[in-house]
């Protein structure tokens, strides 16, 4: 029998990632997509109502605050989202006896590990987003029941506003680039995480309490390397010079370090995980054709 899935957020990156592989999965799970016009899950009693509605077995929550920039100084609505609503989402599921899918980031950590994380390494975020965003975790934890957490980091695809897209405009508006290189992490491919997604909850029988996982694409990068393959893959005629975090400040603070130790994710849902270069050079048309064309 199918189960039911509702996904929050839908229109995000990771929203339409899980949109774009969904009828491939239509045998076993019927998928209930909603963003913020369809459910704010803000509103405990929209949650309340649409969990009846799709007699949801499960929920992705794909929503979230994500500007990290504008958090610093939009505290309140991004301890909202990310905390207050995580909660209320997680107190629903386990009403109605279902399970949470949530997705964190590596801003929870402070990014002076000198190994890649474990999800059972302390974190320590250094910026209002990662905060509130552990605080999320920590709600979860608190009400209990069954939830997976899955942290990532450096998403991006064909969707939406991301690196990827930001590196192709200013490249064209700017001919030169100068990028961050002294952050290490790796870039994900919101579609791999979505496919992780899909993979955990064919998994979720063997899951009981809260679980934490770390999601990355392999391999590792800069942001000076990652902008460099984006415009390598480009053919366009620009060069990219390295800079320190010094040279770009920003709001926030980001962590210098964020690779993820992907051992235990590799291990309990048997899932093969692709090189970053791997998967960029395979969405890359897809993203530049949006691009070109606007479409976001
Ligand atoms: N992007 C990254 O690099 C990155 C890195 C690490 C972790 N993550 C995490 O990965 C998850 C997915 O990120 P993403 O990049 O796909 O995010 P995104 O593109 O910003 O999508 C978030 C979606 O949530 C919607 N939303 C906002 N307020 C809402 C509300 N009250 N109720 C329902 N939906 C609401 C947004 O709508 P509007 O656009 O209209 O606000 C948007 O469609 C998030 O949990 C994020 O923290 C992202």
């Amino acid at each position: 029998m199918q189960k039911n899935i509702l996904v929050t957020g839908a229109n995000g990156q990771l929203g339409k990632s899980l949109q774009a592989i969904a009828p491939m999965y239509a045998n076993d799970f019927r998928f209930h997509f909603t963003d913020v016009e369809e459910l704010d899950i803000t509103d405990c009693g929209a949650i309340a109502r649409t969990m009846e509605e799709t007699r949801a077995d499960f929920i992705v929550n794909a929503a979230a605050y994500t500007a990290v920039d504008k958090a610093e100084s939009d505290v309140e609505k991004a301890y909202l989202l990310n905390e207050t609503a995580v909660r209320l989402l997680a107190e629903a599921t386990k009403k109605n006896g279902a399970m949470l899918v949530h997705i964190s980031t590596d801003y929870v950590f402070d990014g002076t590990s000198e190994e890649p994380y474990r999800p059972d390494m302390q974190p320590n975020p250094i910026s209002v987003y990662g905060k509130s965003k552990w605080a999320g975790e920590r709600a979860i934890h608190e009400v209990g029941g069954r939830a997976v957490i899955i942290r990532t980091e450096w998403l991006y695809s064909r969707y939406g506003g991301n690196f990827v897209k930001t590196m192709l405009r200013l490249a064209e508006e700017r001919g030169v680039l100068r990028v961050v290189s002294d952050q290490v992490g790796a870039p994900t491919l919101a579609g791999d995480l979505a496919r992780l997604i899909l993979r955990v909850l064919e998994c979720e029988e063997r899951l009981d309490g809260v679980s934490t996982y770390h999601f990355s694409d392999g391999g590792r990068a800069t942001w000076y390397d990652f902008a460099c393959e984006i415009i390598r893959l480009s053919g366009l005629p620009c060069p990219v010079h390295p800079i320190s975090s010094q040279e770009y400040p920003t709001p926030a603070t980001r962590p210098n370090f964020s690779l993820f130790d992907l051992s235990k994710t590799i291990k309990d849902f048997n899932f093969d995980i692709p090189d970053w270069k791997t998967s960029l050079a395979q969405e890359f048309p897809h993203i530049y054709h949006n691009h070109k064309n606007g479409i976001r």
